[in-house]
């Protein structure tokens, strides 16, 4: 087959109907847990000043230095494509008064966002995240509650068990001056054995030399300096009252001191889903707090934390573990008809089966039956309905259970009705094998 005239770019990609089932079961069950808890949907625009993000997210940080898609307008603005959704949360939150909302004022997205990093399996130039914020709470129950939420909607999807729940914290912005000072230090006279970018970043950003996987640099991360050595008393509180409430709360999960997370605006709380057999490489979602991170974008002290998920991974990771999600698109009814008059009946019928939820579709182009109900096959409806000549004249129709292979004439009056009884008992029968 010759390849066609277009393709998409490299790195984006079409989302095709199957895969719409998976995206639009991940948005059904966000959109459900998130109301549940008191979130409300926020949508920032697909690009923003650059600043917002260089300023909110790091100067140094790969997705800043590396993975940002930036332009120029005819006057010589510059923006970038929205990398991930915290920075743009914050700059909406403090441009639209936000902070005047009794707190904890709690947000979430669904949305697609841009990186310019190699493409790969799991890491493409345009994704879709769904997300959460809590702004304005400092206290580590909302962390507890934060991380319950993503725990929960994992569960929802079906992939919790086969994912392991990473967490660590990396203290206080002063706690982290102090440590970076002494990650230097360490690392003073050892630049040799250091990859390119870790070079580049010891002075800078030492904290990210910890999670780099180059093998040599992981063997000097191992023997630095413990952060737990400078963290202070109230950092560790924190921590520990959180794990109290992870344990209350039954959600399992391994600390890992070596978490430090990507994006400069944490404090605090860190954590990621990593997949149970792939590790780090294709985490689900991460998260956690940044207490500083809405006084450096020009508001006041006040506390924040959040968690997003990348639904390309969800779903990809979905697919692995075999889980598959509702097909609400499914043909429930097909109805085939022969001859004019029955054509025209068809149209109304067509349309009142519709009104009334059920997904139908009638080929009322094709006059053979034989062609008709080779496609009612072809699209796996359940129940087929023919309506002839014959059948319009002694105002009756006929009704197929494709499965069982079996018809029956019945009256045509009452049919909607019937047909809506029929399906109604199937989706109760696909309901209980899905939560099965
Ligand atoms: P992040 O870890 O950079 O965090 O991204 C979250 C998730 O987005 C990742 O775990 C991954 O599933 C997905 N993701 C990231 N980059 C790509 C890519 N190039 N292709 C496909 N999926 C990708 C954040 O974005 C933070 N804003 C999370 C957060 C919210 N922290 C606090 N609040």
């Amino acid at each position: 087959m010759s390849s066609p005239l277009y393709q998409s770019p490299k790195g984006v990609h079409d989302i095709l109907p199957d895969d719409h089932l998976y995206f639009s079961f991940i948005k059904k069950v966000v959109r459900h847990r998130c109301r549940r808890a008191g979130f409300r949907r926020i949508s920032t625009p697909m690009f923003e000043n650059v600043d917002v993000f260089t300023r909110g997210i790091g100067e140094t940080t790969d997705v800043v230095e590396k993975e940002m898609f930036v332009f120029e307008s005819k006057s010589g603005k510059k923006f970038a494509l929205r990398p991930e959704g915290t920075a743009s949360v914050i700059r909406a939150y403090l441009e639209h008064g936000m902070q005047q909302l009794p707190k904890p004022v709690e947000l979430y997205y669904i949305e697609p966002f841009f990186r310019y990093n190699r493409p790969q399996k799991g890491r493409y130039h345009q994704f879709h995240q769904f997300g959460f914020e809590v702004l304005g709470e400092a206290d580590a129950a909302i962390d507890a509650q934060v991380i319950y939420l993503a725990y929960r909607i994992n569960q929802d999807l079906g992939i919790a068990d086969q994912l392991s729940l990473q967490i660590n914290t990396i203290g206080s912005v002063a706690d982290r001056e102090k440590y970076k000072e002494d990650l230097i230090h360490f690392y003073t006279g050892k630049e040799r054995s250091l990859c390119e970018d870790c070079k580049r970043r010891k002075d800078k950003n030492p904290l990210r030399l910890l999670d780099c996987k180059e093998e040599d640099c992981q063997i000097l991360a191992s023997m630095a300096p413990q952060f737990e050595h400078v963290m202070g008393e109230a950092s560790k509180d924190h921590f520990a009252l959180l794990l109290e409430y992870l344990e209350k709360l039954k959600i399992p999960y391994t600390k890992n001191p070596r978490l430090v997370r990507g994006l400069d605006y944490y404090t605090h709380t860190v954590f990621e889903f990593w997949s149970k057999s792939e590790g780090s490489q294709n985490a689900t979602g991460g998260g956690g707090r940044y207490d500083g991170l809405i006084e450096l974008m020009g508001g006041q002290d006040t506390p924040g934390l959040g968690y997003s998920a990348g639904m390309e991974r969800t779903m990809e990771y979905m697919k692995e573990v075999g889980i598959r999600p509702p097909n609400k698109d499914k043909v429930q009814v097909f109805l085939a008809q022969l001859g004019l008059v029955a054509k025209k009946r068809s149209l109304s019928l067509l349309n009142e089966l519709r009104e009334r939820g059920i997904n139908v579709v009638g080929a009322v182009g094709k006059d053979s039956v034989k062609a008709q109900m080779g496609l009612a096959d072809r699209l796996g409806a359940k129940y087929a309905l023919l309506l002839g000549q014959i059948e319009v004249q002694e105002n009756t129709i006929i009704l197929k259970n494709m499965e069982k292979g079996c018809q029956e004439t019945i009256p045509y009056e009452g049919i909607v009705d019937k047909m809506v009884q029929l399906v109604g008992e199937n989706k109760l029968e696909d309901k209980r094998l899905w939560e099965e």
